[in-house]
């Protein structure tokens, strides 16, 4: 029914091999297709992409947001300081769930600022991945009440 974007920042392609105390011992592969499954359970479809860089984030978001319904992102390092990533999911007018797999609120100081947040309808943190599930069913919830 909805088809939904999974978007992952800067260093999330390494899960699996980053801090695991923080980020757990999943891969993004492994979140990828945990997420899929379950937004297919859901009758959904997810579109999943990974960037290092900044600008493809934002090319991806206009690109592909006038055929998605709504969006899941980890934006990564870039939660805290990008404010053009603010600006390109703001743009994009769809829903948007923020997730971060460690507690962005117990770690260093700099972690505990989103400038991404204000563009989102909620923030997941702390959760591993099963905050991505949470993410989608809020998500779901929300597109529901649309229809
Ligand atoms: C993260 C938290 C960020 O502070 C960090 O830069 C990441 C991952 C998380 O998922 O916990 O790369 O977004």
């Amino acid at each position: 029914m909805a088809t939904i974007l999974l978007i992952h920042g800067p260093n999330l392609n390494r899960l699996g091999k980053r801090d695991s105390l923080n980020y757990g011992s999943k891969t993004l592969a492994d979140i990828e297709a945990l997420v899929t499954a379950e937004a297919e359970e859901l009758g959904h479809t997810v579109k999943s992409f990974q960037s290092n860089h900044e600008g493809a984030l934002i090319d991806y978001l206009q690109n592909e947001s006038g055929n998605a319904d709504g969006i899941i992102i980890n934006p990564g390092a870039l939660t805290h300081y990008s404010y053009a990533l603010l600006d390109a999911l703001i743009d994009t007018g769809l829903p948007c769930v923020e997730v971060h797999l460690s507690d962005i609120n117990s770690r260093e100081e700099f972690r505990k600022i989103s400038v991404t947040a204000p563009a989102c309808i909620a923030q997941i943190s702390g959760k591993k991945e099963a905050g991505y599930i949470e993410a989608l069913k809020i998500l779901h919830k929300k597109l529901a009440k649309n229809v």
